[in-house]
């Protein structure tokens, strides 16, 4: 049994009278797919907000990786290897997929590192670089667009190009907000399934907010549920969803 990469201990954040995260304790075992679930208004954003940085808890501890992180700013979480993508994609659109990627790589010189690979004058850390990325689209099935524009993928595509941008850039642990909403069925299950394949592969850990339970359960490890605030169950997919505290909740919305 692996040990958790996040930790959270007690956590609370309020907006004026609402407590939209209330003492909120979680751990997120490393290489799962973890999920956060619950009713709008539950606070499973805020409390994204909360382990990426972007809101400081009013109290509470959060620690990643054996490293207590509470009141980080974002940049420095990030650093440490916990990547936030956004529902809306926001690829460099007259990049190819591959350069896409490599300007993500830490350290890289810049431009001038995309015009040496166009003049195809490969140094050493622009091999890596490539191999990496390839390695990194190969998993993702986007391999076969690496020399097309970024603007050409298709929506879900371009999520996917979003994934590989964290994990060039050295992501282990991966957090989403919703990263179905709005995507057709097959490609959802598509997403999913390439998720579950960096989990297996490459051991990232993903800790995913999402709606469409139906889509999402089958392929997660563990389940927390939110409601007003609070984690109110937790278990594997197939426990939770018959726990009455979580039907009450969702009948309640
Ligand atoms: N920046 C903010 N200022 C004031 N209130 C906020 C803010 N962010 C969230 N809230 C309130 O905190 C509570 C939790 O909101 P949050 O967005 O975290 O819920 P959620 O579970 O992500 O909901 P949804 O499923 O609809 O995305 C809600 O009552 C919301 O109105
Ligand atoms: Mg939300």
């Amino acid at each position: 049994m692996l040990g958790s990469i996040l930790r959270t201990r007690e956590l609370v954040k309020s907006f004026g009278g609402v407590r939209a995260v209330d003492r909120v304790s979680i751990d997120v075992r490393q290489k799962s797919l973890t999920m956060l679930i619950g009713p709008n208004g539950s606070g499973k954003t805020t409390l994204i907000n909360l382990v990426t940085g972007v809101y400081r808890p009013d109290h509470g501890k959060i620690f990643f990786d054996g490293t207590e992180i509470t009141g980080y700013p974002p940049h420095e979480v990030f650093r440490l290897g916990v990547a936030r993508t956004f529902q809306i994609p926001q690829p460099f659109r007259k990049l190819t997929v591959l350069e896409n990627l490599l300007v993500t790589q830490p350290g890289n010189p810049g431009e001038g590192f995309i015009k040496s690979l166009r003049r195809g004058r490969w140094k050493k850390f622009e091999q890596e670089s490539v191999e990496k990325a390839f390695r990194i689209l190969r998993l993702l099935n986007l391999d076969h667009l690496w020399d097309q524009e970024a603007e050409k993928l298709s929506g879900g595509q371009m999520k996917l190009l979003e994934v590989g941008k964290t994990l060039m850039a050295g992501a282990k642990l991966l957090i989403m907000d919703e990263p179905i909403a709005g995507v057709n069925p097959a490609l959802a299950h598509e997403i999913f399934e390439t998720f579950t394949r960096l989990r297996d592969e490459i051991g990232i850990t993903l800790f995913l907010v999402e709606h469409r339970l139906d889509i999402a359960l089958r392929y997660t490890d563990y389940v927390y549920v939110m409601a007003t605030g609070s984690i109110i169950a937790e278990g594997g997919p197939a426990e939770v969803v018959y726990d009455p505290k979580v039907i009450e909740a969702y009948l309640g919305e």
